[in-house]
């Protein structure tokens, strides 16, 4: 079986989520984790969190809401994680430095979401965008275990996440003709990886152009499993393995 770690999944994406969660459990994919990383999307996340065995969540704030968030909304935020045991870690969160935007106000954001991370015992989910370096010298600040979300740095910056005690991301731009990053996961151990697939975005080859959804997973194993020379299954055992360690997930 695989687990797709990271993806989001609301009604504003797909016309009919039971079609999605189905697809993806006939193509192997027994366990989804969506982020919730809005407000305005937390009362729908629940609601399915309610409605599937399958599905888990992250919940926490996008740096892209800087400016939507007080400190308020992350006291429910943290109130809302204690109450429900299948909201099993915090993300995404993050840095985004693509756009012109308030760096020290996403720091901010970012650290104390980190804060709650520490206080519940909870792994991140981690968003960061050309802000690598700022983004290892917070986490170094935390003592916090969680998935770099669609990693694809050089494998310099692979092996310090990994050092920190995080794992890689890895999703549909490993398909991609020009992504290099087959060049770093050649490199890595699979224990040091998991599986997401990040839709509705970064649908893999050869469906780049659709909607990407949980069950296109084992395109991204398959790429995986060429690459390393490792059987389909050993990889599915591993990252699911690394998933059940992480987010300490009880079937
Ligand atoms: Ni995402």
């Amino acid at each position: 079986m695989f687990i797709d770690t990271h993806c989001h999944i609301l009604k504003k994406y797909y016309d009919d989520i039971d079609s999605v969660i189905n697809d993806s459990i006939e193509n192997n994919v027994k366990l989804i984790i969506f982020s919730c990383c809005e407000k305005e999307d937390i009362e729908e996340s629940i609601q399915l969190l309610n409605s599937y065995d399958s599905l888990f969540a992250t919940f926490g704030f996008h740096p892209d809401q800087i400016d939507k968030v007080c400190d308020n909304d992350l006291d429910q935020l943290e109130n809302l994680i204690i109450q429900n045991r299948k909201i099993v870690g915090i993300g995404e969160i993050g840095l985004d430095y693509h756009y012109p935007t308030n760096k020290e106000k996403q720091k901010e954001l970012f650290g104390k979401q980190l804060s709650i991370a520490q206080r519940l015992d909870l792994p991140v989910v981690i968003h960061s965008r050309d802000a690598t370096k700022d983004t290892i010298d917070i986490l170094n600040q935390y003592h916090l275990r969680g998935i770099i979300h669609c990693f694809s740095g050089s494998l310099e910056t692979a092996n310090t996440y990994i050092k920190m005690g995080y794992k890689l991301g890895i999703g549909g731009v490993l398909t991609f003709k020009n992504s290099k990053l087959d060049r770093i996961v050649e490199k890595l151990s699979v224990e040091h990886l998991v599986l997401e697939t990040d839709s509705p975005y970064l649908t893999p080859h050869p469906f780049r152009g659709e909607k990407n959804s949980s069950k296109y997973i084992p395109f991204i194993v398959q790429k995986i499993s060429e690459i390393k020379n490792i059987p389909i299954e050993e990889i599915g055992k591993i990252t699911t393995n690394n998933c059940y360690e992480l987010f300490d997930l009880k079937l």
